[in-house]
């Protein structure tokens, strides 16, 4: 194994997780999701820690999933897909809130990762998009949880043109709660951070579990089968590889 994904550092009771892979723009690869889960484990179950700031290095908070790491056969995506879908919403089981602090792009599971955070604070540098139709395939749980934050409308035009969306916007439709100038996002968020230190842990912990439960959404199933099936598609297929080859892909439907 390499160098280290994902970055940890307590600092008194914030715990300020990071994103570390800024040559590949901080895509999720396999380790990155093991090393992801480990530090939210720490975190959750450190007894100084009150509350944990998500964040990414370098330009981009994510840009979603690995490209070179997808598999287009049907048991490898269904699986790959799982275990993505379990490591994106992963910030929604923990007990402690999360504080997104999207410092760059968030897009397609970096998207997701945030839109799973309790509260997201961006900088005015930050691009949220669902880019996941240029490969040929859909997000993960973007479809679900989408509609329910911005509207059936909004969502739709979202998801439909996969267009990319400003800080500015995102706030205007709350997907966001706060845009700060990019070089105080950090300090935006530790003093959303601080401001919950004020409050009983526990109270808040019961606050989050009851907003999450009404956000889950039932059909997941059904969209996790669909996204499987589609990875084998030829399109995916040309999607994906176009990608890799920085070409523009020619879809045939
Ligand atoms: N998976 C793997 N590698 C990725 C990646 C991803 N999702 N997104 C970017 N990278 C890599 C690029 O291949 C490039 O690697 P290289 O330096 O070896 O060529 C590096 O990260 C930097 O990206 P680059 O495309 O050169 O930066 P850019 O500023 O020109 O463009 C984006 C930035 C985000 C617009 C562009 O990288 C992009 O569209 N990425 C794909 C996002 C996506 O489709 N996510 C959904 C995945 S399911």
């Amino acid at each position: 194994m390499g160098e280290r994904t994902v970055g940890y550092e307590a600092e008194g009771s914030i715990a300020v997780v990071h994103l570390n892979r800024p040559d590949r723009l901080n895509a999720i690869n396999r380790q990155m999701q093991d090393e992801l889960g480990e530090a939210f484990a720490a975190a959750d179950a450190a007894p100084d820690v009150r509350v944990l700031i998500l964040t990414g290095a370098g330009r981009a908070f994510s840009v979603g999933a690995d490209i070179d790491e997808l598999e287009t056969t049907a048991e490898g995506a269904a699986r790959q897909l799982q275990a993505s879908l379990a490591s994106l919403s992963s910030p929604e089981r923990l007990r402690k809130p999360v504080i997104a602090a999207v410092n760059g792009y968030a897009l397609g599971g970096g998207f997701e990762l945030a839109l799973a955070c309790d509260i997201v604070v961006a900088s005015d540098r930050a691009v949220f998009s669902v880019p996941e139709p240029t490969l040929g395939v859909v997000p993960g749980f973007a479809m679900q949880r989408l509609p329910r934050l911005v509207g059936v409308m909004r969502a739709r035009e979202i998801l439909l043109t996969a267009r990319r969306i400003s800080a500015q916007e995102a706030r205007e439709y709350g997907i966001v709660s706060r845009v700060a100038p990019h070089d105080e996002l950090m300090a935006q968020a530790r003093s959303v951070a601080m401001g919950m230190m004020e409050l009983a842990p526990l109270a808040l912990e019961l606050l989050k579990a009851t907003i999450n439960r009404h956000m889950l959404p039932s059909d997941l199933a059904f969209a996790e089968r669909a996204n499987a099936w589609l990875f084998t598609t030829r399109d995916a297929q040309e999607g994906i590889r176009a990608f890799r080859e920085k070409r523009k892909p020619k879809f045939s439907g």
